[in-house]
């Protein structure tokens, strides 16, 4: 209680950032490149991941958990760095919880961002979206980016394998190759008019390599972490009142649901400097 109530009366506070998994570091890395200035809180789930293949309820509930965690630590904006959070949870939380929950708080996600950026780059209006079956299912994309762009198309295609593939550190192996190569087939052959490929997960561009290698010469393919960075940097410009509240330090620090010796030397790899994880329970 005691402490619930000396974090509430924090004025600054990190910027928050939470995934199922891993996922969200290759955001994170972009944004901390671009936005270096902020500190940073960074939650994985890992010990609940992956979320793409759970019931939307399940990752409503845990999304919340995340977020309510991440409110405790002062945190006056959290970026969901997960599209299966973004899809699934998103909406809920803002029209729902937050009005009562901290409603001069504000959580992001990272769907929006990214479909502002698909008119820049078809030229067929054919659009596809890799994501979690979550993702897929929700139609969050073709929803999102039939209401911006009228008459483009959007060609959904689920990747169950993907996330667990870059969970269990099988990125670089023989497995991944063939399961990138035939998603990456099964969507092309669906549509060959495609140009546009969306990597509608976070945790897509640690199969970067393979995706690169797989996808046909000339079809253009969409990673988050630059965009979520620049749209960021955009809404803290636009908006003074909660940039304020984010603390100046250049610092970040780790949380994971899982074991910290597990996730911290992967992690390390991925944003490029020493991790070292504290463990919570949301
Ligand atoms: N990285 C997340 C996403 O962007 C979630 C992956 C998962 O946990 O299934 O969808």
């Amino acid at each position: 209680m005691i402490s619930t109530i000396h974090n509430m009366d924090i004025d600054k506070a990190p910027i928050g950032v939470f995934d199922s998994g891993f996922g969200g570091l290759t955001i994170l890395r972009d944004i901390r490149k671009r936005l270096s200035q902020y500190d940073y809180l960074f939650v994985g789930d890992n010990a609940r991941a992956p979320y793409g293949t759970r019931s939307r309820e399940l990752v409503y509930e845990f999304t919340l958990q995340a977020v309510k965690h991440l409110f405790a630590q002062g945190c006056h904006l959290i970026i969901l760095a997960c599209n299966t959070a973004s899809a699934e949870a998103l909406r809920t939380i803002q029209q729902q919880d937050l009005p009562t929950l901290a409603p001069d708080r504000r959580v992001l996600g990272v769907v929006r961002p990214t479909v502002e950026k698909v008119g820049e780059l078809t030229h067929t209006g054919h659009i596809g979206v890799f994501g979690t079956p979550g993702t897929i299912a929700s139609r969050s994309y073709n929803i999102e980016i039939e209401e911006m762009y009228p008459g483009y198309k959007v060609h959904g295609h689920a990747c169950p394998m993907w996330v667990p593939l870059v969970e269990n550190r099988e990125s670089g192996g023989d497995g991944a190759d063939y399961f990138v190569k035939k998603d990456i087939d099964l969507l092309m052959s669906e549509c060959p008019d495609i140009d546009t490929v969306i990597l509608g997960c976070t945790h897509y561009p640690l199969l970067i390599d393979k995706i690169n290698r797989y996808t046909p010469q000339g079809v253009n393919i969409i990673q988050q972490g630059p965009i979520v960075a620049d749209s960021l940097a955009d809404y803290l410009q636009r908006h003074p009142e909660i940039e304020r509240h984010c603390s100046k330090g250049g610092s970040c620090r780790y949380f994971t649901t899982e074991d910290p010796d597990h996730f911290s030397p992967l992690a390390s790899v991925f944003v490029n400097e020493p991790v070292k994880a504290q463990r919570i329970i949301l």
